[in-house]
């Protein structure tokens, strides 16, 4: 696929691998295709199988492929997770050239020696973010491409994960017949995307839940200030529900979302859903009883971030918190986040045509982050590959530098429900399990 302000954004989540091709348009993202497949090869956010991935990935290349009508070659990869580190850098590199203006080149090579930093030998360096940069005694410079001096020196992060995992994830994208463009962090690309810049100024809570894990990610002068992940998710939800319906795990996913409600007060006592026990028996559960279950544990895991939340100071957010993840698309999980959370709470999808649904919020959110990427800001991509870092490591904060990006307001919708018709429960699951 060419890449004339076109990617591909891959997300391999615990339940399903997305794929994204899209562009920006006049600031609005166009999305091009899309495809999705069911992966097995993943735990807890972790790629614990390869076969299994490389098998998801690729159905989710045919499926975009069919709709793109050619190849897809390279596509941006999202990392997550408890593994990754984001640390302060700083680089220094004399310019080159005889007439001292500043070049593409300049700008990668001090990049590059902000990467050296002595880091364990289980770790990799995959990303730099130059926040800002020096030109002799000129300080808070963004982009000093054309100037001219002696002496560029770099601040900004770094982003640092674990070689295992990152390498189980370039090996499966490869052995997908793909090439590996860079890794995003997903929690930056949900802020670009689910979040307004004068959100994140004034602090803002974005809760990911998705199927086998929560990140909680909390952004205050446009900082990533603090990140966490639990181990629970949607996974949960569904299992609950197979104790209370006594039936296979399918047939209660099925119903959690089809029919499920954060709530137990928004589900109708009268609306009964009709499936099959384990045991062969046919039964009915009422829609409140499958929000009955669904609210206790979101309750708990709500719970669990408010108090994580607590314990590092970021109790209360001036913008309040968004929900996103497949989970988050629960009706009701907003006023459930409200009443626990006791603040602010929307949830968040992307308003592109084909991927409204909060599950493609990390997709959506690394083509926007990508393609809105500053030309000297991409320049660590390239040397992320290039370079392990060395030399001594020493433990800073966890602070993410600022991008000037903002999503359009048409991409934030609070809830935008998708149209559940009013099917007759019965005759519905009568269908599936009948
Ligand atoms: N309409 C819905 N109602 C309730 N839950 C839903 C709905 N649609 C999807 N889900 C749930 O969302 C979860 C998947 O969400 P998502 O795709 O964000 O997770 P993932 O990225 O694969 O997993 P993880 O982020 O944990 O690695 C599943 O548990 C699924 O059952
Ligand atoms: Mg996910």
């Amino acid at each position: 696929m060419e890449t004339k302000g076109t990617i591909a954004a891959l997300d391999i989540g615990t339940s399903e691998v997305k794929l994204i091709v899209g562009e920006l348009l006049g600031g609005t993202l166009n999305v091009l295709a899309e495809g999705s497949a069911p992966s097995a090869g993943v735990k807890r956010g972790v790629i614990v199988d390869i076969d299994q991935t490389v098998q998801a990935i690729k159905q989710a290349v045919t499926e975009v492929e069919r709709t793109l009508g050619e190849p897809i070659g390279e596509v941006y990869v999202a990392i997550s997770g408890e593994h990754i580190q984001v640390k302060d850098c700083q680089g220094m590199t004399s310019i080159k050239g005889e007439d001292n203006e500043i070049t593409d080149d300049d700008v990668k090579d001090v990049l590059h020696s902000a990467m050296v930093m002595r880091i364990p030998n289980e770790l990799s360096v995959v990303d730099v973010l130059p926040k800002t940069f020096t030109v002799d005694q000129q300080t808070e410079i963004t982009d000093p491409r054309g100037m001219i001096g002696y002496r560029l020196e770099v601040t900004g992060k770094l982003i640092i994960g674990a070689k295992t995992i990152l390498h189980s994830i370039k090996r499966s994208i490869e052995r997908a017949g793909l090439e590996l463009a860079g890794y995003v962090l997903e929690s930056l690309a949900v802020s670009r995307i689910a979040a307004s810049i004068d959100e994140l100024e004034l602090g803002v809570g974005i809760i990911d839940i998705g199927h086998e894990t929560t990140t909680l990610s909390i952004y205050e002068k446009n900082d990533l200030v603090y990140s966490t992940t639990l181990p629970y998710g949607g996974d949960h939800l569904t299992r609950d529900l197979t104790y209370k319906m006594n039936c296979k795990y399918q047939d209660a996913k099925l119903a959690k979302e089809e029919y499920g409600v954060a709530l137990e007060a928004l589900g109708d006592p009268e609306e009964k859903v009709s499936y099959v026990t384990i045991n062969g028996e046919h039964r009915f559960e009422p829609q409140s009883e499958i929000g009955f279950v669904l609210e206790a544990r979101l309750e708990e895991i709500f719970e669990m971030i408010q108090k994580r939340m607590t314990q590092a100071g970021y109790a209360h957010m001036n913008s309040g918190l968004i929900l996103c993840g497949g989970s988050s698309s629960l009706p009701g999980i907003d006023q459930l986040g409200k009443r626990i959370f006791k603040q602010s709470v929307n949830v968040y999808q992307p308003a592109s045509l084909g991927i409204r649904h909060p599950k493609y919020a990390v997709a959506a959110g690394m083509l926007r982050y990508v393609l809105s990427r500053s030309a000297v800001s991409k320049s660590g991509f390239d040397r992320a590959e290039e370079k392990e870092a060395v030399a001594h490591g020493h433990e800073q904060d966890a602070l993410l530098m600022n991008e000037q990006t903002s999503p359009t307001r048409n991409e934030r919708p609070t809830r935008e429900q998708p149209p559940k018709e009013k099917k007759s429960f019965s005759s519905f699951f009568e269908k599936f399990f009948g």
